[in-house]
């Protein structure tokens, strides 16, 4: 057959064909000036889920993935905290639990007035906001994107180094599981195991109508959580509940992020030094703290126990995202281990693949995310690892190609659990086509 009788349809790409599927879903997902997590179990805009967002939305739409951050940002409180929810007030009262009528932010002095929940989730968003100018900065510049966002990020940043710092150690203590985004890490067992759960009959949840029982936490954690939330709401978001962690993801986030922040200053002419100094008293922090040599993690610290929490979680590998970590190189080590298997699990586990009490389908407890891969896979580019980063960023297109954009999925078998149209895993994936390979 000559080229010319060659069939006249284009020859697709399974990348373009990936890359118009992701765009599709976070399409559906916007709603007026943010993106939904997932229009069904997620119905409002999340704090964390915003900055892996704008990261996706950043390559196609730049002014849509500024928009994102900035109506997060629009949401912020007058201390600092970036609320972890900002409740869409056109969504039905009873489609989340727990709702606005449960945080009751409009009571608090300080809150916007929108209403939102009032605890925090890791901070994620400096690095966001450095990647979504990089990625146009003439249009941010016309915008003036920077110059709007670059104090409240200061002020965000400064309200986790004081009001959260438990233990005057320089390092940023979360006061509830959620904060950590890692909801029912077995991390968090211990101290939660310390709050009486509410009984069932007082959780209105609504994530099991979304949701398959098996793949969510238990209403026992669940009755736990909603105790946390309300005696912290009942203190007028000011004294800590009973539980307070360490927790080396959100310190790391903060670390990397004050090298954003340092980015961002220079962009905008002023002086970076100060960020490049907190930068390196987190990471001086993290390491003093939280580092454990002979395990080759962090692991986090529980601040009403006083005690570290001896847990393989993703997130003691994490820290990897930290420009200049003396420990990147242990740390790859030890995600090549039987732990975590970095060469052929995928999305890499959220939890120790050895542990008896591992579950490869509820939320937290076992299944790999596309979230906590892709910043693995960036600090691995970070640290000039060039063929694992790679070869994981080939992985995870292989293994969302055939699942679909779920929320989290088996990281041995690769079956897609949660939700399905879940906005970080489409914009995520979306970067990791179109950042592509360095090889
Ligand atoms: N991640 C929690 C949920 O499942 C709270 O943000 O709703």
């Amino acid at each position: 057959m000559s080229i010319a009788d060659a069939p006249v349809r284009a020859v697709i790409s399974p990348s373009a064909s990936l890359d118009r599927a992701a765009r599709r879903v976070l399409a559906a997902n916007w709603r007026r000036g943010a993106t939904v997590p997932a229009g069904g179990l997620y119905p409002h805009q999340w704090s964390w889920d915003s900055a892996f967002i704008a990261l996706g939305l950043r390559h196609f739409s730049p002014v849509r993935a500024q928009r994102e951050l900035e109506s997060l940002f629009g949401a912020q409180w007058t201390d600092g905290r970036v609320p972890h929810i900002v409740f869409d007030p056109l969504v039905p009262a009873d489609a989340y639990f727990p709702g606005p009528a449960f945080w009751r932010s409009a009571d608090v002095a300080g809150a916007p007035g929108v209403p939102t929940s009032g605890i925090v989730q890791p901070p994620a968003h400096a690095l966001a906001a450095w990647e979504t100018f990089r990625a146009a900065p003439a249009v941010a510049r016309s915008r003036r994107f920077l110059e709007r966002l670059y104090p409240r990020l200061v002020a965000w940043h400064d309200f986790l180094l004081t009001a959260r710092d438990l233990r005057g150690r320089g390092l940023v203590s979360v006061v509830h599981p959620w904060e950590s985004g890692m909801d029912n890490s077995p991390a968090w067992d211990v101290p939660l195991s310390r709050v009486v759960p509410l009984p069932p009959a007082e959780l209105a949840r609504r994530d099991l109508a979304h949701a398959a029982a098996a793949e969510r936490p238990t209403d026992t954690d669940y009755g736990r959580y909603i105790r946390l939330a309300r005696d912290y709401r009942d203190s007028g978001y000011r004294e800590t509940p009973g539980f307070a962690v360490e927790d080396p993801l959100c310190n790391a986030l903060l670390a990397a992020g004050e090298h954003a922040l340092a980015s961002i200053a220079a962009e905008i002419g002023l002086d970076p030094a100060r960020h490049l100094a907190r930068a390196q008293q987190v990471t001086d922090a993290l390491m003093a703290e939280l580092w454990d040599v002979t395990a080759g993690t962090f692991f986090a610290y529980d601040v009403v126990g006083d005690a570290v929490l001896r847990s393989y979680s993703i997130a003691g590998l994490l820290p990897v995202v930290v420009p200049d970590l003396p420990v990147a190189t242990d740390l790859v080590k030890t995600a090549l281990g039987d732990r975590f298997r970095l060469a052929d699990a995928c999305p890499v586990p959220s939890y120790d693949l050895t542990a008896a009490d591992h579950e490869a389908g509820r939320y937290w407890r076992g299944p790999g995310w596309i979230n906590t891969s892709w910043l693995f896979w960036y600090g691995l580019r970070l640290h000039g690892e060039t063929g694992l980063a790679d070869d994981l960023r080939d992985r995870l297109l292989a293994r969302v190609r055939t699942a679909g954009f779920r929320e989290y999925l088996d990281p041995l078998t690769g079956a897609g659990f949660g939700t399905d149209d879940f906005s970080w895993t489409a914009a995520l994936t979306l970067d990791l086509i179109r950042t592509g390979p360095r090889r």
